[in-house]
């Protein structure tokens, strides 16, 4: 039984200060709901918001991570810190990082072994940019991303990892991929995994879909019989519209 996973992205907004205060209104907000809930906060926002979440079983999550244990790497955050913080899950591969920070599959993939050490989860994130997708060769992008990311992972490991297929023409744009396209690209990265792995590993993998997720389409996208959560960028800064996705 796969239970569904929503996560929010907070990318570069928040300081400690304003992540408290989200902390403080989602509290008052929240109540349990049939998901898993977790912020991916910034890492300065850490404390503020494992602290902020006691009481309740919302997670907290990282946006990056380096996969060395520990050395001379200026400006680097290991796993163990990550978890030592409190953290549960962490964002590999975003397209933000594959674009803006050279973040390649064979990078991802020894940031996702070194979560996976620390028994840190791994949200992996995979999808097309919108040329992949005119020109229709968007599985094979994504079939590839797959197998770059999961090279060398076990199946014992893979289960605990999370897989977000993110459109890069749908994140921020507010141009949502339809929930065919959506549900469509999740089925075709469950084959895969059991293509990778085999039929009980890919089955109890957790698949979300990324890309302009609101309140307004959680119902539809969540619909979908191989989507199994969200992760929610822009729409997750905002705890009463958080706590509306994630209460669907
Ligand atoms: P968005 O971002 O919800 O603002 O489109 C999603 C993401 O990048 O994870």
């Amino acid at each position: 039984m796969r239970i569904p996973l929503i996560a929010g992205n907070w990318k570069m907004f928040k300081n400690p200060k304003e992540a408290a205060a989200f902390c403080k209104r989602f509290i008052e907000l929240y109540k349990d709901t049939d998901v898993q809930a977790l912020i991916c906060a910034p890492a300065v926002d850490i404390p503020a918001v494992v602290k902020g979440f006691e009481g309740t079983d919302v997670m907290t999550g990282a946006q990056n991570v380096y996969f060395e244990k520990e050395g001379a790497y200026t400006g680097e955050i290991s796993a163990d810190m990550l978890k030592t913080a409190g953290c549960s899950f962490c964002i590999v591969g975003h397209s933000e990082r594959r674009q803006y920070f050279g973040e390649t599959d064979e990078i991802v993939n020894r940031k996702a072994k070194a979560l996976l050490e620390e028994g840190i989860r791994p949200i992996i994130c995979v999808g097309e940019s919108e040329e992949i997708r005119v020109s229709g060769t968007q599985n094979d992008h994504v079939r590839s991303q797959l197998i770059g990311a999961f090279d060398g992972i076990s199946s014992e490991d893979a289960v605990k990892c999370v897989i977000a297929y993110e459109p890069i023409w749908a994140i921020g744009t507010g141009r949502v991929a339809t929930p065919e396209q959506a549900g469509d690209m999740c089925s075709f990265i469950r084959e895969t995994l059991i293509d990778l792995y085999d039929e009980d590993t890919a089955d109890e993998m957790i698949i979300q879909y990324g890309g302009s997720v609101k309140p307004e389409n959680i119902s539809e996208i969540m619909d979908m019989p191989e989507i199994d959560g969200a992760l929610v960028g822009g729409a997750s800064l905002d705890p009463d519209k958080f706590m509306a996705i994630i209460d669907f």
